[in-house]
């Protein structure tokens, strides 16, 4: 591209021809409208940009959101997943747990347990220009999301190999951490772990990729600019991750190592109990290609989306931003209080790399494009604008053989979103719990067996 640039501009010259043509055809000329008052080293970063980005797709993801969305309207209220399609971790029996939590460890110790991380959001709520995995949370020893998590893989990975090979054996086969980031966390995020030598963990077991970014745009679908330079961008989405895990070739990484099974969460959340063994062990007997944690949601405003019934016996998920307000409210049983819509998605499910293979190559039609309105800055001060995201469970329905495990909120589930301290204070009770149990084992090994 900087040689088709240094061909075609020149004082009073436009932008190079392609760039033109590609602009002209998206029916997004007005990207190139400061074109006179930018220097070589912005034209060119604009032009690289431009050619980056699938601006001739993005007026069609508009409009094919909009559409689904209508016809979401049309179609009515979608069925919520009942209670009898989920099992309840604390429903299990003592043996059937302990059968699961030994086949889950069992493949960890193998090698066949890889973990997938997204971070890739920019965080906005929370109102931090570092990447959420790096924010101090305020805990000793100056913890963040990224390190508790690192530790939590370190210790989870020696536990099994203990409970493969014999107590203290060494572990052979590191579990695979694969972590999604964006142009907004990528810089930091590499820098953070290669400065703390990646927490303990091997640097061979920690592999980051970029997931992909779209423009932004007005509600009539003109791209944004952030600046006269620069196009306005966000990430994709968390359903970017299909398609990134394959361009990145971290789905071939799983094949080449041996991973079968993945588990994938978000980065945001303090108690992402990691590579579960019980839920491993839960999914991989039940035969599932698909195993979704699920909590009762605590209030119809809770900001989460909620399982539903698709065809054939499976699952989907409505987002809580797509979910009609009265029928977040809706109760299904006076006495308990329970919601109709009442089986949250907390974000963190278990694939075999099969499945998930199967979706990146080709299920991902089924992801489209969903419309977030937001606030964006742009050359012209803050206007109002939208974000298309792809949202990761989309493609849910396409599982052959899904599974919902209920778990413990006050175990597995405290998001960071606008404010930290209500996730610390939720990791503080389980470490109290720890301390009065007498356990003689450390918080992680204890919290991840707890029965
Ligand atoms: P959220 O939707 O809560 O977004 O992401 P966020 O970026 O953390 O926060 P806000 O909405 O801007 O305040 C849930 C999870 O999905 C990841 C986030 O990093 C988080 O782990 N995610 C979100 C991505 O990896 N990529 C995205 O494009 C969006």
């Amino acid at each position: 591209m900087a040689s088709m640039v240094a061909e075609d501009e020149g004082e009073g010259k436009g932008p190079p021809r392609a760039i033109q043509d590609l602009l002209k055809e998206a029916g997004q000329e007005r990207v190139v409208r400061f074109w006179g008052e930018l220097s070589d080293g912005e034209r060119r970063a604009l032009c690289d940009q431009v050619e980056s980005l699938k601006l001739g797709e993005v007026r069609g993801y508009l409009d094919a959101a909009r559409e689904s969305a209508l016809r979401g309207e049309g179609q009515g209220a979608p069925e919520p997943v009942g209670a009898d399609q989920v099992c309840s971790r604390s429903a299990l029996s003592a043996d059937k747990r302990e059968e699961y939590v030994a086949e889950g460890l069992g493949l960890i110790a193998e090698g066949k347990v890889g973990v997938v991380l997204m971070a890739g959001g920019q965080g906005t709520r929370l109102g931090t220009k570092l990447p959420k995995g790096c924010v101090d949370l305020g805990l000793s020893d100056s913890r963040t999301l990224f390190r508790v998590q690192a530790e939590r893989i370190s210790r989870l990975q020696s536990l099994a190999a203990s409970a493969k090979f014999g107590e203290g054996a060494e572990v052979r086969n590191p579990v695979m951490w694969y972590i999604m980031l964006s142009d907004a966390t990528r810089v930091h995020t590499e820098r953070y772990f290669r400065e703390n030598s990646y927490f303990g963990l091997n640097e061979s077991q920690v592999r980051m990729f970029n997931q992909g970014k779209l423009p932004c745009v007005t509600e009539q679908g003109e791209v944004l600019l952030e600046s006269r330079g620069k196009v306005a961008e966000a990430p994709d989405g968390n359903g970017g991750i299909y398609e990134a895990l394959l361009v990145s070739g971290c789905l071939q990484s799983m094949r080449e190592r041996g991973v079968e099974y993945v588990d994938c969460y978000c980065v945001d959340n303090l108690l992402a109990k990691i590579a579960d063994p019980l839920l491993v062990g839960y999914c991989s007997k039940f035969g599932a290609d698909l195993g979704c944690r699920t909590l009762a949601k605590s209030s119809p405003n809770e900001r989460v989306g909620v399982f539903v019934k698709s065809g054939g016996g499976g699952v989907g998920v409505v987002e809580y931003s797509e979910l009609d307000p009265e029928m977040s409210a809706r109760v299904a049983n006076p006495t308990t209080g329970e919601l109709y819509y009442n089986w949250s998605n907390i974000c963190m499910q278990y694939y075999t790399v099969d499945f998930l293979e199967r979706v990146c190559r080709e299920g991902r039609a089924a992801l489209g494009h969903h419309l977030a309105v937001k606030t964006i800055p742009t050359v012209d001060g803050e206007a109002r604008g939208v974000k298309l995201e792809q949202f990761i469970f989309d493609v849910f329905h396409l599982a052959t053989r899904s599974c919902l495990l209920e778990v413990r909120r006050e175990e597995e589930f405290a998001p960071i979103k606008s404010e930290i301290e209500s996730a610390t204070a939720a990791l503080a009770a389980l470490e109290k719990k720890w301390a009065e149990s007498g356990s003689t084992e450390d918080f992680h090994a204890w919290w991840y067996l707890l029965p």
